[in-house]
Protein backbone atom coordinates (compact mmCIF):
# COMPACT_ATOMS: atom_id res chain seq x y z
CA UNK A 1 0.00 0.00 0.00
CA UNK A 2 1.22 3.22 -0.98
CA UNK A 3 1.69 6.41 2.04
CA UNK A 4 -1.05 9.20 1.44
CA UNK A 5 0.29 11.89 0.24
CA UNK A 6 1.16 14.95 2.24
CA UNK A 7 -1.44 18.16 1.75
CA UNK A 8 -0.64 21.98 0.81
CA UNK A 9 -3.49 24.25 1.28
CA UNK A 10 -3.40 27.00 -0.86
CA UNK A 11 -5.24 30.14 0.60
CA UNK A 12 -7.06 31.84 -2.04
CA UNK A 13 -6.97 35.61 -2.69
CA UNK A 14 -8.06 35.40 -6.13
CA UNK A 15 -9.20 32.42 -8.01
CA UNK A 16 -6.83 32.02 -11.57
CA UNK A 17 -3.34 32.67 -9.45
CA UNK A 18 -4.87 30.04 -6.84
CA UNK A 19 -5.64 27.64 -9.63
CA UNK A 20 -1.74 27.92 -11.26
CA UNK A 21 0.06 27.80 -7.55
CA UNK A 22 -1.68 24.67 -6.98
CA UNK A 23 -1.12 22.98 -10.21
CA UNK A 24 2.51 24.01 -9.95
CA UNK A 25 2.34 21.77 -6.23
CA UNK A 26 1.15 19.42 -7.65
CA UNK A 27 3.79 19.36 -10.23
CA UNK A 28 6.50 18.76 -7.97
CA UNK A 29 4.11 15.63 -6.79
CA UNK A 30 2.75 17.15 -3.61
CA UNK A 31 -1.15 16.97 -3.41
CA UNK A 32 -2.35 20.76 -2.78
CA UNK A 33 -5.93 21.85 -2.06
CA UNK A 34 -7.42 25.45 -2.68
CA UNK A 35 -9.17 26.78 0.28
CA UNK A 36 -11.02 30.23 0.51
CA UNK A 37 -8.98 32.66 2.47
CA UNK A 38 -11.96 32.95 5.09
CA UNK A 39 -11.88 29.08 6.61
CA UNK A 40 -11.28 29.10 9.83
CA UNK A 41 -7.83 28.38 10.87
CA UNK A 42 -9.12 25.79 12.92
CA UNK A 43 -10.30 24.23 9.82
CA UNK A 44 -7.30 24.99 7.76
CA UNK A 45 -5.53 23.05 10.57
CA UNK A 46 -7.84 19.98 10.46
CA UNK A 47 -6.14 18.98 7.21
CA UNK A 48 -2.61 18.65 8.82
CA UNK A 49 -1.52 20.91 6.06
CA UNK A 50 2.59 20.38 5.87
CA UNK A 51 2.57 23.98 4.24
CA UNK A 52 0.16 26.66 3.83
CA UNK A 53 0.56 29.21 0.65
CA UNK A 54 -1.57 32.82 0.54
CA UNK A 55 -1.86 33.13 -2.62
CA UNK A 56 -1.39 36.26 -4.94
CA UNK A 57 -4.42 38.46 -5.69
CA UNK A 58 -5.94 42.09 -5.47
CA UNK A 59 -4.02 44.61 -6.04
CA UNK A 60 -3.85 46.56 -2.68
CA UNK A 61 -3.96 45.18 1.47
CA UNK A 62 -5.19 48.99 2.14
CA UNK A 63 -8.75 48.22 -0.19
CA UNK A 64 -11.36 48.35 2.33
CA UNK A 65 -12.40 45.22 0.80
CA UNK A 66 -9.32 43.36 0.95
CA UNK A 67 -8.86 39.66 1.85
CA UNK A 68 -7.45 38.44 4.98
CA UNK A 69 -6.47 35.29 6.58
CA UNK A 70 -6.58 35.07 10.34
CA UNK A 71 -3.76 35.96 11.74
CA UNK A 72 -3.57 32.73 14.22
CA UNK A 73 -2.42 30.89 11.42
CA UNK A 74 1.00 32.12 12.17
CA UNK A 75 1.27 31.12 15.21
CA UNK A 76 0.82 27.70 14.16
CA UNK A 77 4.15 26.04 13.73
CA UNK A 78 3.01 25.53 9.80
CA UNK A 79 5.64 26.51 7.37
CA UNK A 80 4.00 29.46 5.43
CA UNK A 81 4.82 31.18 1.77
CA UNK A 82 3.47 34.28 0.19
CA UNK A 83 3.17 35.37 -3.20
CA UNK A 84 2.98 39.14 -4.04
CA UNK A 85 -0.17 39.87 -2.36
CA UNK A 86 0.05 36.49 0.52
CA UNK A 87 3.34 38.20 0.97
CA UNK A 88 2.17 41.80 1.65
CA UNK A 89 -0.52 40.73 3.66
CA UNK A 90 1.73 38.55 6.16
CA UNK A 91 4.21 41.27 5.93
CA UNK A 92 1.00 43.98 7.60
CA UNK A 93 -0.16 41.16 9.49
CA UNK A 94 2.86 40.58 11.59
CA UNK A 95 3.65 44.49 11.93
CA UNK A 96 6.01 45.11 9.09
CA UNK A 97 5.25 47.42 6.25
CA UNK A 98 3.81 47.82 3.28
CA UNK A 99 4.00 51.44 1.27
CA UNK A 100 1.37 53.03 -1.11
CA UNK A 101 5.26 54.18 -3.35
CA UNK A 102 2.95 55.03 -6.09
CA UNK A 103 5.30 52.55 -8.21
CA UNK A 104 4.37 49.48 -9.40
CA UNK A 105 6.22 46.86 -11.27
CA UNK A 106 4.10 44.66 -14.04
CA UNK A 107 6.23 42.13 -16.07
CA UNK A 108 9.31 40.95 -16.53
CA UNK A 109 12.39 42.37 -13.37
CA UNK A 110 15.66 41.55 -12.24
CA UNK A 111 15.65 40.33 -8.99
CA UNK A 112 19.17 41.13 -6.86
CA UNK A 113 20.12 38.93 -3.50
CA UNK A 114 20.40 40.90 -0.31
CA UNK A 115 21.01 38.13 2.14
CA UNK A 116 20.86 34.39 2.14
CA UNK A 117 17.62 32.75 1.93
CA UNK A 118 16.74 28.32 1.69
CA UNK A 119 14.32 29.40 -1.25
CA UNK A 120 17.59 30.48 -3.15
CA UNK A 121 19.01 26.71 -3.24
CA UNK A 122 18.83 26.11 -7.18
CA UNK A 123 19.82 29.85 -7.51
CA UNK A 124 23.60 30.59 -9.41
CA UNK A 125 26.02 31.93 -7.13
CA UNK A 126 25.76 35.29 -7.72
CA UNK A 127 23.88 37.29 -10.64
CA UNK A 128 20.59 38.73 -10.54
CA UNK A 129 17.33 36.30 -11.38
CA UNK A 130 14.56 37.52 -14.45
CA UNK A 131 11.25 37.01 -12.29
CA UNK A 132 8.07 37.98 -13.12
CA UNK A 133 6.13 41.04 -10.74
CA UNK A 134 2.44 42.47 -10.76
CA UNK A 135 2.52 45.01 -7.94
CA UNK A 136 1.51 48.56 -6.86
CA UNK A 137 2.45 48.59 -3.40
CA UNK A 138 5.68 47.51 -1.99
CA UNK A 139 7.03 45.95 1.09
CA UNK A 140 9.41 48.58 2.87
CA UNK A 141 9.91 46.90 6.57
CA UNK A 142 10.06 43.61 7.46
CA UNK A 143 8.41 42.82 10.49
CA UNK A 144 10.29 41.83 13.68
CA UNK A 145 12.34 38.46 13.16
CA UNK A 146 12.19 38.28 9.42
CA UNK A 147 15.42 39.03 7.42
CA UNK A 148 15.14 40.56 3.48
CA UNK A 149 16.92 38.70 1.36
CA UNK A 150 16.46 40.85 -2.06
CA UNK A 151 15.32 43.28 -4.26
CA UNK A 152 14.00 44.72 -7.46
CA UNK A 153 14.24 47.93 -8.32
CA UNK A 154 11.47 49.27 -7.32
CA UNK A 155 10.73 46.55 -4.51
CA UNK A 156 13.39 47.07 -1.24
CA UNK A 157 12.01 43.66 -0.58
CA UNK A 158 11.06 41.02 -2.75
CA UNK A 159 11.76 38.80 -0.35
CA UNK A 160 11.54 38.41 3.43
CA UNK A 161 11.86 35.42 5.23
CA UNK A 162 11.69 34.28 9.16
CA UNK A 163 14.16 31.00 9.19
CA UNK A 164 13.34 30.20 12.52
CA UNK A 165 9.44 30.59 11.88
CA UNK A 166 9.14 29.20 8.70
CA UNK A 167 7.62 32.14 7.15
CA UNK A 168 8.76 33.47 3.90
CA UNK A 169 7.39 35.82 0.90
CA UNK A 170 8.21 36.79 -1.71
CA UNK A 171 7.20 39.47 -3.93
CA UNK A 172 7.52 37.79 -7.82
CA UNK A 173 5.22 34.94 -8.52
CA UNK A 174 7.35 32.04 -8.90
CA UNK A 175 4.13 29.98 -10.30
CA UNK A 176 4.95 31.67 -13.73
CA UNK A 177 6.42 30.36 -16.24
CA UNK A 178 8.26 33.73 -17.29
CA UNK A 179 10.01 33.79 -13.77
CA UNK A 180 13.51 32.33 -13.72
CA UNK A 181 13.72 28.80 -11.48
CA UNK A 182 10.14 29.95 -10.00
CA UNK A 183 9.50 25.94 -10.00
CA UNK A 184 12.63 25.70 -8.57
CA UNK A 185 11.41 28.27 -5.40
CA UNK A 186 8.50 26.50 -5.07
CA UNK A 187 10.34 22.92 -4.50
CA UNK A 188 12.73 24.51 -1.95
CA UNK A 189 9.79 25.84 0.07
CA UNK A 190 8.07 22.15 -0.03
CA UNK A 191 10.88 19.92 -0.01
CA UNK A 192 13.34 22.14 2.70
CA UNK A 193 11.05 24.13 4.46
CA UNK A 194 8.10 21.88 4.57
CA UNK A 195 9.62 18.60 4.10
CA UNK A 196 7.03 17.55 2.13
CA UNK A 197 7.69 13.96 0.25
CA UNK A 198 6.82 13.78 -3.29
CA UNK A 199 4.05 10.97 -3.30
CA UNK A 200 1.08 12.96 -5.41
CA UNK A 201 1.96 10.82 -8.54
CA UNK A 202 0.05 9.05 -11.02
CA UNK A 203 0.36 5.51 -9.35
CA UNK A 204 -0.79 7.30 -6.17
CA UNK A 205 -3.79 9.01 -7.62
CA UNK A 206 -5.17 6.02 -9.17
CA UNK A 207 -4.47 3.70 -6.17
CA UNK A 208 -6.35 6.14 -3.87
CA UNK A 209 -9.45 6.86 -6.65
CA UNK A 210 -9.91 3.28 -7.01
CA UNK A 211 -9.97 2.75 -3.13
CA UNK A 212 -12.52 5.55 -2.88
CA UNK A 213 -14.86 3.98 -5.93
CA UNK A 214 -14.83 0.64 -3.70
CA UNK A 215 -15.76 1.98 -0.63
CA UNK A 216 -18.20 4.48 -2.18
CA UNK A 217 -20.38 2.02 -4.47
CA UNK A 218 -19.88 -1.53 -2.76
CA UNK A 219 -21.26 -3.50 -4.76
CA UNK A 220 -24.42 -1.80 -6.28
CA UNK A 221 -24.41 -1.21 -10.18
CA UNK A 222 -22.27 2.26 -11.81
CA UNK A 223 -23.82 3.82 -14.84
CA UNK A 224 -22.00 6.05 -17.14
CA UNK A 225 -22.26 8.24 -20.20
CA UNK A 226 -19.50 8.29 -22.04
CA UNK A 227 -19.26 10.74 -25.15
CA UNK A 228 -15.90 10.57 -26.40
CA UNK A 229 -13.98 12.53 -24.66
CA UNK A 230 -11.12 12.46 -22.46
CA UNK A 231 -12.89 13.44 -19.14
CA UNK A 232 -15.71 10.55 -19.31
CA UNK A 233 -13.62 8.75 -20.65
CA UNK A 234 -10.74 8.78 -17.89
CA UNK A 235 -13.43 8.77 -15.39
CA UNK A 236 -14.88 5.34 -16.62
CA UNK A 237 -11.21 4.04 -16.90
CA UNK A 238 -11.08 4.74 -13.40
CA UNK A 239 -14.09 3.51 -12.04
CA UNK A 240 -13.86 0.22 -14.21
CA UNK A 241 -10.70 -0.02 -12.64
CA UNK A 242 -12.33 -0.29 -9.25
CA UNK A 243 -15.39 -2.22 -9.74
CA UNK A 244 -15.63 -3.62 -13.29
CA UNK A 245 -17.86 -5.63 -14.30
CA UNK A 246 -20.60 -3.01 -12.00
CA UNK A 247 -19.90 -0.42 -14.06
CA UNK A 248 -22.35 -0.17 -17.35
CA UNK A 249 -21.32 2.35 -20.24
CA UNK A 250 -23.75 4.08 -22.11
CA UNK A 251 -22.25 5.74 -25.59
CA UNK A 252 -25.07 7.61 -27.57
CA UNK A 253 -23.86 8.12 -31.11
CA UNK A 254 -26.35 11.14 -32.22
CA UNK A 255 -24.77 11.18 -35.56
CA UNK A 256 -22.86 14.81 -35.00
CA UNK A 257 -19.92 12.53 -33.38
CA UNK A 258 -16.41 13.29 -35.28
CA UNK A 259 -15.59 11.04 -37.71
CA UNK A 260 -14.03 7.89 -36.21
CA UNK A 261 -15.57 9.02 -32.61
CA UNK A 262 -17.97 6.52 -32.39
CA UNK A 263 -15.12 3.27 -33.91
CA UNK A 264 -13.05 4.86 -31.47
CA UNK A 265 -15.12 4.08 -28.01
CA UNK A 266 -16.23 0.60 -29.32
CA UNK A 267 -12.36 -0.10 -30.07
CA UNK A 268 -10.81 1.18 -26.78
CA UNK A 269 -14.10 0.23 -24.08
CA UNK A 270 -15.24 -2.68 -25.95
CA UNK A 271 -12.61 -4.42 -27.09
CA UNK A 272 -9.44 -3.25 -25.36
CA UNK A 273 -11.11 -2.31 -21.94
CA UNK A 274 -13.52 -4.82 -22.24
CA UNK A 275 -16.61 -2.57 -21.17
CA UNK A 276 -19.95 -3.39 -20.37
CA UNK A 277 -20.75 -1.11 -22.85
CA UNK A 278 -24.40 -0.39 -24.41
CA UNK A 279 -24.06 1.71 -27.56
CA UNK A 280 -27.22 3.43 -28.94
CA UNK A 281 -27.67 4.32 -31.90
CA UNK A 282 -29.70 7.11 -32.23
CA UNK A 283 -28.92 9.34 -35.07
CA UNK A 284 -32.47 9.34 -37.07
CA UNK A 285 -34.11 10.44 -33.75
CA UNK A 286 -31.52 13.52 -32.94
CA UNK A 287 -31.95 14.47 -36.40
CA UNK A 288 -35.52 13.65 -36.70
CA UNK A 289 -36.23 16.44 -33.85
CA UNK A 290 -33.57 18.28 -35.27
CA UNK A 291 -35.84 18.51 -38.94
CA UNK A 292 -36.51 22.20 -39.53
CA UNK A 293 -34.26 23.53 -36.31
CA UNK A 294 -32.20 26.43 -37.10
CA UNK A 295 -32.02 28.72 -33.88
CA UNK A 296 -28.46 27.96 -32.25
CA UNK A 297 -30.60 27.69 -28.53
CA UNK A 298 -33.16 25.69 -30.08
CA UNK A 299 -30.84 23.01 -31.29
CA UNK A 300 -29.10 23.13 -28.35
CA UNK A 301 -32.46 22.18 -26.55
CA UNK A 302 -33.38 19.43 -28.82
CA UNK A 303 -30.32 18.09 -28.32
CA UNK A 304 -29.92 18.27 -24.95
CA UNK A 305 -33.45 17.07 -24.25
CA UNK A 306 -32.87 13.99 -26.54
CA UNK A 307 -29.93 13.16 -24.93
CA UNK A 308 -31.56 13.05 -21.88
CA UNK A 309 -34.11 11.05 -23.02
CA UNK A 310 -32.25 8.45 -25.05
CA UNK A 311 -29.96 8.07 -21.59
CA UNK A 312 -32.97 7.56 -19.40
CA UNK A 313 -34.76 4.86 -21.60
CA UNK A 314 -31.39 3.14 -21.52
CA UNK A 315 -30.98 3.32 -17.70
CA UNK A 316 -34.10 1.68 -16.98
CA UNK A 317 -33.57 -0.93 -18.59
CA UNK A 318 -29.99 -1.37 -16.38
CA UNK A 319 -31.42 -3.30 -13.09
CA UNK A 320 -29.99 -1.93 -9.97
CA UNK A 321 -28.36 0.90 -11.23
CA UNK A 322 -27.66 3.25 -8.06
CA UNK A 323 -24.62 5.57 -8.95
CA UNK A 324 -23.94 7.97 -12.16
CA UNK A 325 -20.20 8.78 -13.21
CA UNK A 326 -19.56 12.06 -13.68
CA UNK A 327 -16.42 13.52 -14.89
CA UNK A 328 -16.40 16.58 -12.81
CA UNK A 329 -12.98 18.41 -12.29
CA UNK A 330 -11.19 20.26 -9.48
CA UNK A 331 -11.70 23.39 -11.59
CA UNK A 332 -15.78 23.39 -11.61
CA UNK A 333 -15.80 22.14 -7.91
CA UNK A 334 -13.14 25.22 -6.93
CA UNK A 335 -15.56 27.61 -8.66
CA UNK A 336 -18.66 25.68 -7.09
CA UNK A 337 -16.92 26.37 -4.00
CA UNK A 338 -15.40 30.12 -4.07
CA UNK A 339 -17.98 32.16 -6.40
CA UNK A 340 -20.96 33.50 -5.34
CA UNK A 341 -23.54 30.51 -5.62
CA UNK A 342 -25.90 32.22 -7.89
CA UNK A 343 -23.62 32.95 -10.62
CA UNK A 344 -22.01 29.77 -11.31
CA UNK A 345 -23.41 26.62 -13.02
CA UNK A 346 -23.85 23.68 -10.76
CA UNK A 347 -21.17 21.37 -11.38
CA UNK A 348 -23.46 18.48 -11.25
CA UNK A 349 -24.39 19.21 -15.01
CA UNK A 350 -21.29 19.18 -16.61
CA UNK A 351 -22.42 15.84 -18.13
CA UNK A 352 -25.27 17.79 -19.35
CA UNK A 353 -27.32 14.88 -17.53
CA UNK A 354 -29.62 16.90 -15.01
CA UNK A 355 -29.47 16.96 -10.94
CA UNK A 356 -32.48 15.25 -10.50
CA UNK A 357 -32.24 12.07 -11.87
CA UNK A 358 -32.53 9.75 -9.06
CA UNK A 359 -28.81 8.29 -9.04
CA UNK A 360 -26.12 9.18 -6.62
CA UNK A 361 -23.08 10.63 -8.39
CA UNK A 362 -19.57 8.88 -8.74
CA UNK A 363 -16.87 11.85 -9.18
CA UNK A 364 -13.56 10.26 -9.32
CA UNK A 365 -11.72 13.66 -11.03
CA UNK A 366 -13.10 15.98 -8.62
CA UNK A 367 -9.86 16.40 -7.16
CA UNK A 368 -8.04 16.51 -10.50
CA UNK A 369 -6.85 19.38 -13.05
CA UNK A 370 -6.99 18.72 -16.73
CA UNK A 371 -3.19 17.34 -17.19
CA UNK A 372 -3.59 14.96 -14.27
CA UNK A 373 -6.77 13.83 -16.06
CA UNK A 374 -4.64 13.44 -19.17
CA UNK A 375 -1.85 11.86 -17.43
CA UNK A 376 -4.01 9.19 -15.48
CA UNK A 377 -5.74 8.59 -18.57
CA UNK A 378 -2.54 7.59 -20.09
CA UNK A 379 -0.98 5.77 -17.46
CA UNK A 380 -4.95 3.19 -17.41
CA UNK A 381 -3.57 2.90 -20.77
CA UNK A 382 -6.29 4.72 -22.73
CA UNK A 383 -5.22 5.81 -26.51
CA UNK A 384 -3.22 8.72 -27.04
CA UNK A 385 -6.26 9.81 -29.67
CA UNK A 386 -8.92 9.44 -26.37
CA UNK A 387 -6.25 11.67 -23.72
CA UNK A 388 -5.39 13.98 -26.13
CA UNK A 389 -8.78 14.87 -27.86
CA UNK A 390 -9.76 18.44 -28.55
CA UNK A 391 -12.73 19.65 -26.57
CA UNK A 392 -16.13 19.09 -28.23
CA UNK A 393 -19.18 20.45 -27.44
CA UNK A 394 -21.73 18.84 -25.82
CA UNK A 395 -23.98 19.56 -28.88
CA UNK A 396 -21.16 18.15 -31.22
CA UNK A 397 -21.19 18.99 -35.05
CA UNK A 398 -25.06 20.56 -35.11
CA UNK A 399 -23.77 23.86 -33.58
CA UNK A 400 -20.91 23.87 -36.48
CA UNK A 401 -23.93 23.52 -39.09
CA UNK A 402 -25.05 26.71 -39.60
CA UNK A 403 -29.02 26.34 -40.31
CA UNK A 404 -30.64 23.20 -40.77
CA UNK A 405 -28.86 20.20 -39.61
CA UNK A 406 -29.40 17.42 -42.03
CA UNK A 407 -27.53 13.96 -42.38
CA UNK A 408 -26.29 15.16 -45.51
CA UNK A 409 -24.69 18.19 -44.08
CA UNK A 410 -23.70 16.90 -40.98
CA UNK A 411 -21.25 14.62 -43.60
CA UNK A 412 -20.03 17.07 -45.49
CA UNK A 413 -18.98 18.93 -42.06
CA UNK A 414 -17.50 15.33 -40.56
CA UNK A 415 -15.09 14.75 -43.95
CA UNK A 416 -14.51 18.31 -43.99
CA UNK A 417 -13.24 18.21 -39.94
CA UNK A 418 -11.25 14.79 -40.42
CA UNK A 419 -9.70 15.99 -43.13
CA UNK A 420 -8.98 19.14 -40.90
CA UNK A 421 -7.73 17.05 -37.52
CA UNK A 422 -5.82 15.19 -39.75
CA UNK A 423 -3.58 17.52 -41.40
CA UNK A 424 -3.17 19.48 -38.34
CA UNK A 425 -1.62 16.35 -36.77
CA UNK A 426 0.99 16.20 -39.36
CA UNK A 427 1.72 19.52 -39.12
CA UNK A 428 2.70 18.34 -35.32
CA UNK A 429 0.15 21.09 -33.94
CA UNK A 430 -2.76 19.12 -32.65
CA UNK A 431 -2.00 19.63 -29.08
CA UNK A 432 -0.92 22.88 -29.12
CA UNK A 433 -4.14 24.20 -30.43
CA UNK A 434 -6.83 24.42 -27.74
CA UNK A 435 -9.23 23.60 -30.98
CA UNK A 436 -9.14 23.21 -34.62
CA UNK A 437 -12.08 22.26 -36.50
CA UNK A 438 -14.24 22.42 -39.78
CA UNK A 439 -17.35 24.62 -39.90
CA UNK A 440 -20.41 24.76 -41.93
CA UNK A 441 -21.96 27.83 -43.20
CA UNK A 442 -25.27 28.08 -44.40
CA UNK A 443 -24.61 29.37 -47.68
CA UNK A 444 -23.58 28.44 -51.13
CA UNK A 445 -21.14 30.30 -53.53
CA UNK A 446 -20.06 30.26 -57.27
CA UNK A 447 -17.23 28.37 -57.95
CA UNK A 448 -15.43 26.59 -61.15
CA UNK A 449 -14.17 23.53 -61.58
CA UNK A 450 -12.72 21.70 -64.35
CA UNK A 451 -15.05 23.14 -67.13
CA UNK A 452 -18.22 23.54 -64.97
CA UNK A 453 -19.40 25.85 -62.75
CA UNK A 454 -20.15 24.71 -58.91
CA UNK A 455 -23.09 26.64 -56.82
CA UNK A 456 -21.67 24.82 -53.45
CA UNK A 457 -21.08 25.25 -49.54
CA UNK A 458 -17.77 26.78 -48.22
CA UNK A 459 -15.78 25.28 -45.08
CA UNK A 460 -14.42 27.61 -43.01
CA UNK A 461 -11.70 26.85 -40.79
CA UNK A 462 -11.83 27.30 -37.49
CA UNK A 463 -8.12 27.14 -35.01
CA UNK A 464 -7.84 29.11 -31.86
CA UNK A 465 -5.22 28.93 -28.88
CA UNK A 466 -6.28 29.34 -25.15
CA UNK A 467 -5.63 28.25 -21.88
CA UNK A 468 -9.11 27.74 -20.28
CA UNK A 469 -12.07 28.50 -23.46
CA UNK A 470 -12.46 31.93 -21.39
CA UNK A 471 -10.44 33.84 -24.18
CA UNK A 472 -9.17 32.24 -26.89
CA UNK A 473 -6.80 33.88 -29.79
CA UNK A 474 -7.12 32.66 -33.73
CA UNK A 475 -4.31 30.51 -34.30
CA UNK A 476 -1.53 31.54 -36.87
CA UNK A 477 -1.62 28.41 -39.33
CA UNK A 478 1.34 28.13 -41.34
CA UNK A 479 0.39 29.03 -44.95
CA UNK A 480 1.38 25.80 -46.42
CA UNK A 481 -0.86 23.59 -44.23
CA UNK A 482 -3.81 26.36 -45.10
CA UNK A 483 -2.88 25.53 -48.67
CA UNK A 484 -3.22 21.46 -48.04
CA UNK A 485 -6.36 21.80 -45.99
CA UNK A 486 -8.26 24.23 -49.01
CA UNK A 487 -6.78 21.75 -51.62
CA UNK A 488 -7.86 18.46 -49.99
CA UNK A 489 -11.08 19.77 -48.61
CA UNK A 490 -12.26 21.29 -51.89
CA UNK A 491 -10.95 17.87 -53.74
CA UNK A 492 -12.07 15.13 -51.45
CA UNK A 493 -15.74 16.54 -49.73
CA UNK A 494 -18.25 16.31 -52.43
CA UNK A 495 -20.43 19.77 -51.72
CA UNK A 496 -17.78 22.11 -51.30
CA UNK A 497 -16.17 23.94 -53.37
CA UNK A 498 -14.37 26.97 -51.04
CA UNK A 499 -12.16 26.97 -48.05
CA UNK A 500 -12.00 30.68 -45.64
CA UNK A 501 -10.21 31.17 -42.46
CA UNK A 502 -11.99 31.98 -39.28
CA UNK A 503 -9.69 35.16 -38.02
CA UNK A 504 -11.58 35.88 -35.51
CA UNK A 505 -10.35 36.46 -31.54
CA UNK A 506 -12.62 35.73 -28.43
CA UNK A 507 -13.77 37.88 -27.41
CA UNK A 508 -15.12 38.89 -29.41
CA UNK A 509 -16.13 36.26 -31.63
CA UNK A 510 -17.45 33.12 -29.46
CA UNK A 511 -14.64 29.76 -30.42
CA UNK A 512 -18.17 27.73 -31.50
CA UNK A 513 -20.11 29.47 -34.21
CA UNK A 514 -23.31 28.68 -32.82
P1 LIG B 1 -17.56 29.17 -26.94
O1 LIG B 1 -18.12 28.85 -28.28
O2 LIG B 1 -18.60 29.64 -25.96
O3 LIG B 1 -17.01 27.79 -26.37
O4 LIG B 1 -16.41 30.11 -27.02
C1 LIG B 1 -16.15 27.67 -25.26
C2 LIG B 1 -15.79 26.20 -25.11
O5 LIG B 1 -16.94 25.44 -24.73
C3 LIG B 1 -17.23 24.46 -25.72
N1 LIG B 1 -18.70 24.45 -25.88
C4 LIG B 1 -19.52 23.57 -25.32
N2 LIG B 1 -19.27 22.50 -24.55
N3 LIG B 1 -21.58 22.01 -24.43
C5 LIG B 1 -20.31 21.73 -24.10
O6 LIG B 1 -20.09 20.73 -23.42
C6 LIG B 1 -21.92 23.08 -25.19
O7 LIG B 1 -23.09 23.34 -25.47
C7 LIG B 1 -20.83 23.89 -25.66
N4 LIG B 1 -20.77 25.02 -26.40
C8 LIG B 1 -19.44 25.33 -26.53
C9 LIG B 1 -16.51 24.90 -26.97
O8 LIG B 1 -16.20 23.82 -27.83
C10 LIG B 1 -15.28 25.58 -26.39
O9 LIG B 1 -14.27 24.64 -26.05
Amino acid sequence: MTESPDVVLVVDFGAQYAQLIARRVREARVYSEIVRHDTPVGELLARRPKGIILSGGPKSVYAEWAPKVDPAVYAAGVPILGICYGAQLLTQQLGGTVTRTGRGEYGRTSLTRTGPSPLFADYPAAGPVDVWMSHGDSITAVPAGFQASASTPEAPVAVLGDVERRIFGVQFHPEVVHTDLGQEVLERFLFDVCGTRPLWTHTNIIESSVKEVCAQVGGDRVLCALSGGVDSAVAAALVHRAIGDQLTCVFVDTGLMRAGEAEQVEETFRRQFHFDLIHVKAADRFFGVLDGVTEPEAKRKAIGETFIRVFEEVAADVEDARFLVQGTLYPDIIESGTKDAATIKSHHNVGGLPDDMAFDLVEPLRLLFKDEVRAVGEELGLPEEIVWRQPFPGPGLAVRIIGEVTPERAEILRAADAIVVEEVRRAGLYRALWQSFAVLPAVRTVGVMGDARTYAYPIVIRAVTSDDAMTADWARLPYDLLERLSSRIINEVDGVNRVALDVTSKPPGTIEWE
